[in-house]
Formats: C-alpha cells, structure tokens, sequence
C-alpha cells in the first residue's frame, strides 16, 4: 500500500453569499444540523423517509435495510418501481413540456428533447429492444458516443429492466470484448460512427471487430445512424436503429422492479489485470443520484445544467442519465471536444445556452488555465451560479482560477469526491451551507458516515494519511462485482478493518475542521485525467506484444493530467538504442492505444535489461515511482538484486 502525508499547507476559506445561501434548497444551518441529527439518531429511518419522499413507488416497501447476508446489503428490499417512470413519466402532467435535454452537436447544430418527446423516444426504443426479446435481467452494452441516444438507451434499458453496461466510445475493440463477455450481454447498441473534433470515431468497426474476437452470447448489434458514412454490415445480426422504433407502439409498459434488481453494471480499473464489473441497484442507487443532486448541485426549476462526463464513465449514468432526469431538470449534453475547433468552446456553449450550473473536471479546468483569461474574458459566464469538480483532486490554483476567473468570485464550487462505486456524491460541500478550502473536498453529505482510519480501523486526524472509509451501508452503493462477489467482499469490506467499512481505496486525511483531503489511491490505480486506469491492466497489455518481456507501469505527477502513464519495459531482444529505441517506444505506445484505448498510452516508454526487483522477486515500485518522475534516488537499494540497472531505467528515449 502506498503511503502518503499531506504536505499541502492551503488555509483560504470562502463562504458562500448571502444570496446564494438565502435562495439555496439547503441554506439554513439549522436544517442542516437537524437532517445530521436525524441521520445519527435513526440512519435507517433517514434514509426510508428520503426514498419515500423522492421515489415515485409502484409497490412501496415495509422492510428498509436487510443486512443479514453482509456485506451484500440490502436497501427497501420489497419494494417496487421502475427507473424510467422516475426519470420521465412521473414529470409528464405538469413537466411533458418542459425541455429535458438540449443537444449541441460537434459542428455546433442545437436540438432539445422535452420531458414528453424524451419519453416518447424511450417508450419506442423500449419497445423495440424488447422485439427484439430483450427483457427483464438481459444485458446489454451500449457502446455509444455522446449523443442524447446514448440517454435513450440506457433510459430504455431500465425501462424494460434490462441491465445496461455502457462501455466508454474511447475503449478498443480487445477492452469492449473482455466487458461484453464478462457481462454475457446478449445485445450491443451502437452508432455507425461518431464524431468528435472533427473526425470520425468508428464506433460500429470496433464493435465488428470486437465481436469477431468472440462474445458468443451477442444476438444482435442495433447501430444508430449518426453520420452518412458506409456502414459494413451483417445480415441477420445487425439492425438500423431507426428501422426497429418507426413502428412502435408510443407507450412502453414499465417493468416493474423489485428494489434490488441490477439496473446497471460499470467496469471500472482495479489492482488486477481484469476490470471490475460494478453493479448497481435500482432503488437505492436512484435514491442517491436524485438527493445528491437535488442538493449538492442546488438544483432549481429553471437551471439549466451541464455536466462535461461521458456516458460512459459513473458521472455520465448518476449526473447525466439519473439524477438530473429523475429531478426533471434542464440538461445541455455536448457531443465533442471541449477544446474543438478552440479553446473558447466551452465557454461559448456556456453562454449560448446560458449555463446555471456547471460540473467539469480539473483535467478540464486545469488545460483551459494554460491557454489564458483573455479567453473566457470574451464571453459572457453571467449566467453562471455554481459550478462543480469531479474525478480528481483539484489543485488549489486550478480551483481558484476557476472561481475567480470564471465564477468571478460569484459561484460557489462543489468539489465532489465520490466513485463508480459509490453511485453518487459522497463529499462535498453543500454549497448554500458549508464553507470551501480550495482543494478539499470538504465534507460527507448528511447521512454519509465517512471517515479516516489506520489499517486496524482506527480513526485518525491531523496531516497523516489514512484510509477513507464509510462505516455504514448507504443506499447507492455497489452491491457486489459481477460474477465475482469474493472479490467484492475482499476488496471493500478487508477483514483487517472487521469486515464491515466500506474501503474506497483512496487515502485521505481530516483537518482540524474535519474537512477532507484526498491525497491519493492506495491500490495500483493511477487517474490519468480523471479516468481510472490499473496499472496491471496496462503491463497485461504491453507483455500480450510478442517483443515485450516484463512491463512495470507507474504514474507520475502530471500538470494537466493529473497522472500520466510510464512504463520500463524490458524486451525480448538486446536492449534498444538511438532511433531503434524511439521507434520501438512509438509502436509500443501504439500498441497500448489498440489493446486498451488511447486513454491508457504511456507517456514516456523506458527500457531496460531487467526491473528492480528486491531479492524475492518484488518489483520496487516505489524505487520505479521515483525514477519516473526524474528524482535523485536517495532510496536505500541494498535490497535490489541488480542495482545496475537503475542508470537504464533512468533513461528516457528522446
Ligand atoms: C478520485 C469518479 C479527489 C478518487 C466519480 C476516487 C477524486 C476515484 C475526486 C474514483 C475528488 C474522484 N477529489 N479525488 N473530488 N473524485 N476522485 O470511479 O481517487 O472514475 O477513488 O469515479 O477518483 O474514480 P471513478
């Protein structure tokens, strides 16, 4: 495990306005400590009184909470509803024409769904996956760009309960195969391309491709047709999109389900080679995504919200698809690069639709820095009155930039620290309520019983890092790992802690305030602009290349990225020099886009004869973390077997 204290010395605070916290959903203290006080005196009954008021329920449930079986918790567990119905009918008689998304699409073109044109799309899509005998536990990937379709057709999945895994458009073909098999999908929904700064992604390729490395369980492909572009095609399996919804019927009967059924399942990096398959449940995992949203996003009437995430990472299912849907709020969802065709876009988007509330990540924020003010100086961001990070910590001065330069001192920030697995907002400060250090993340949600401990469950405070740990069950949280619930209790419930906290895999440490610092993974788990990546996953890539031996991959710090990749390769040939190095570094690079997507190319490829490795066989990773980021090593490496080689490794190929 990695150890880490805080060095980080950052004492500004800012409290939000006056107005802010006046017209704010949870703006008296008061009410704040009493919802802390009801959590703490009956958890359980905080949590009931939230999903009764909150869910629409088709069957309302008696029992709360079933943790006979823990750690595979259970949350209102005879209940009955539908997500959809949530996200969409229940909105119908006074919200049907109420814009429910608006589409700015790469070349700039603006279309906007209402709450009733939405639905309407969703019940015929609904009715078409289930011509086709999709239905009720059936997975299906949907491996989309980020089109308002992508919404459909998760919406459409819950509709009919089918259980969506959403694999991100950037994966490569050899990652989309591992995820539909691991899930057994029986369907794979996608477009015939899709466009992002200008060029084509070709989305249903990979999926051909995909598919013809395996994925028996996969009947049918359904492509959307986003772009006038040949489309190679398979009778008998593929289906246009367009073909299968003309005729439908304009209502889709919800299946009803019980609280507990899977709506979704999401893959997300661990500390082995193969990714973990998150699930989540219906009931408690809406729970979460509309209160958090509801009050950490301030949501109101007439905001219009925009969120940067994809659909295909957590932030896009709980803050695109769920949360802001079954809050029935206003949503802007952008197909493209946020820098396309230039910096200014972003901005541009935020004044052309006059953003209220924005949710971004540092990676984001910390690029459009770089460029300089001038350029959001052009717009108008008046708009503006909240904005919000995800994915990362966010360094003091990319947080003060943003709430000087773009929210002009104006916009409360809500730094969200949550995960794929937690399904919604876990910290945060509430922004009518709590003050903000530029960095922290501040505080747990009301109800979120959240804290910092050694590695024998014990509690700590002052600069020391610790284990950030939930000690209670909560409603939106995963409810194992698909086809794997061993892995589940191992990784989050250890046995060392008593087998009963929650372990998130970060280390954090608490102020004097209590506030939250997040200071890093625990795991081998680097975030490289915000999207997880284990570092096994990577190594698995690079030694698949018939000329690589053994791979250690590591993160280094990174000024916009957070994080980037590095990986000291050896190979199975005579060590690389001059133009051979660098051409053998280029492919390998190359080769890490294809297996995994380009999320994942390394950086920097170094080489070397052997990897540090101690006398019993361990790679020094710590040793290699230090030679990555070009420090004089000052480590003791009496322990290495073959110290001659850290002067290889401490060359970079230029
Ligand atoms: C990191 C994204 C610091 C953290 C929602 C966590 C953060 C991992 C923050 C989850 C934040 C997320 N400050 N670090 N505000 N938010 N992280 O599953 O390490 O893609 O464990 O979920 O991102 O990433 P995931």
């Amino acid at each position: 495990m990695q150890h880490f204290d805080s060095v980080l010395k950052e004492n500004r605070i800012f409290k939000p306005s006056d107005d802010f916290r006046q017209a704010a959903n949870i703006g008296q203290l008061e009410d704040y400590q009493n919802l802390w006080e009801f959590a703490d005196k009956d958890y359980l009954q905080y949590w009931a009184d939230l999903a009764r008021d909150l869910i629409s329920w088709k069957k309302p449930f008696m029992t709360i909470f079933d943790d006979s079986n823990a750690p595979f918790y259970k949350w209102f567990p005879d209940g009955k509803l539908n997500v959809s119905y949530n996200c969409l009918d229940r909105h119908l008689p006074d919200k049907g024409n109420k814009t429910a998304l608006i589409f700015e699409s790469d070349f700039g073109q603006v279309s906007s769904f209402s709450y009733a044109q939405l639905h309407n799309r969703v019940c015929r899509f609904g009715n078409a996956l289930r011509e086709l005998g999709i239905g009720k536990g059936d997975r299906v990937v949907i491996y989309m760009p980020m089109l308002v379709e992508a919404v459909i057709a998760m919406q459409a999945c819950a509709r009919i309960g089918a259980v969506h895994s959403v694999v991100f458009g950037g994966f490569s073909a050899g990652a989309l195969r591992d995820r539909i098999e691991d899930a057994g999908a029986k369907l794979v929904i996608t477009a015939n391309g899709g466009l992002r700064g200008g060029k084509i992604i070709p989305l249903k390729e990979t999926v051909d491709e995909a598919l013809d490395m395996g994925c028996p369980t996969v009947e049918n492909v359904v492509v959307y047709y986003r772009l006038n572009i040949d489309t190679a095609w398979r009778n008998g399996r593929d289906l246009w999109w367009h073909e299968l919804s003309k005729h439908q019927p304009e209502f889709c009967e919800p299946e009803w389900m019980n609280s507990e059924d899977p709506l979704f399942i999401l893959y997300t990096s661990g500390s082995t080679g193969k990714p973990k398959g998150i699930v989540h449940s219906s009931a408690g995992y809406l729970l979460g995504a509309i209160n958090t949203f509801r009050n950490v996003f301030d949501n109101k009437p007439n905001d219009v919200y925009w969120c940067t995430a994809d659909v295909g990472w957590i932030t896009g299912h709980s803050y695109v698809c769920y949360g802001p849907l079954a809050n029935g709020a206003t949503q802007v969802i952008y197909e493209g690069v946020p820098s396309y065709p230039d910096p200014g876009r972003i901005w541009r988007i935020i004044q052309r639709h006059k953003i209220n509330v924005f949710y971004t990540s540092p990676t984001l924020i910390r690029s459009l820095t770089r460029v300089g003010d001038w350029i959001p100086n052009k717009y108008d961001l008046s708009s503006l009155r909240l904005l919000g990070s995800v994915g990362e910590p966010i360094n003091p001065s990319a947080w003060m930039w943003l709430y000087e330069v773009i929210g002009k001192e104006r916009c409360p920030i809500v730094d969200t620290w949550w995960q794929t697995e937690t399904g919604s907002i876990m910290l945060s400060p509430l922004p009518g309520i709590n003050s903000m250090k530029p960095g922290s993340c501040a505080l747990p949600l009301p109800g979120i019983m959240a804290d910092v401990v050694d590695e024998t469950g014990q509690r700590i405070s002052g600069q020391s890092g610790g284990l950030l740990v939930i000690k209670r069950p909560f409603p939106s949280m995963l409810r194992t790992i698909w086809n794997d619930d061993k892995r589940y209790q191992a990784t989050y419930f250890p046995a060392e802690l008593g087998g009963k906290y929650y372990v998130a895999g970060d280390s954090a440490h608490r102020d004097e305030d209590g506030y939250f610092w997040i200071l890093g993974r625990t795991d081998d788990v680097l975030n490289v602009s915000g999207h997880r990546l284990g570092t096994m996953e990577i190594e698995s890539a690079l030694v698949a290349n018939p000329q690589v031996a053994e791979a250690a991959v590591v993160g280094r710090p990174d000024e916009i990225k957070g994080e980037a990749v590095v990986a000291f390769v050896v190979l199975n040939t005579a060590l690389p020099e001059g133009q051979e190095a660098r051409d053998l570094a280029e492919q390998l690079k190359q080769w890490v886009s294809k297996e995994i997507g380009k999320i994942a190319r390394p950086e920097d490829i170094r080489f070397a004869e052997n990897l540090p490795k101690t006398r019993s066989g361990k790679i020094m990773r710590r040793l290699l973390r230090s030679i990555a980021k070009n420090e004089v090593i000052t480590q003791d490496v009496s322990t290495l077997e073959n110290p001659q080689i850290i002067g290889q490794l401490q060359r970079q190929v230029l």
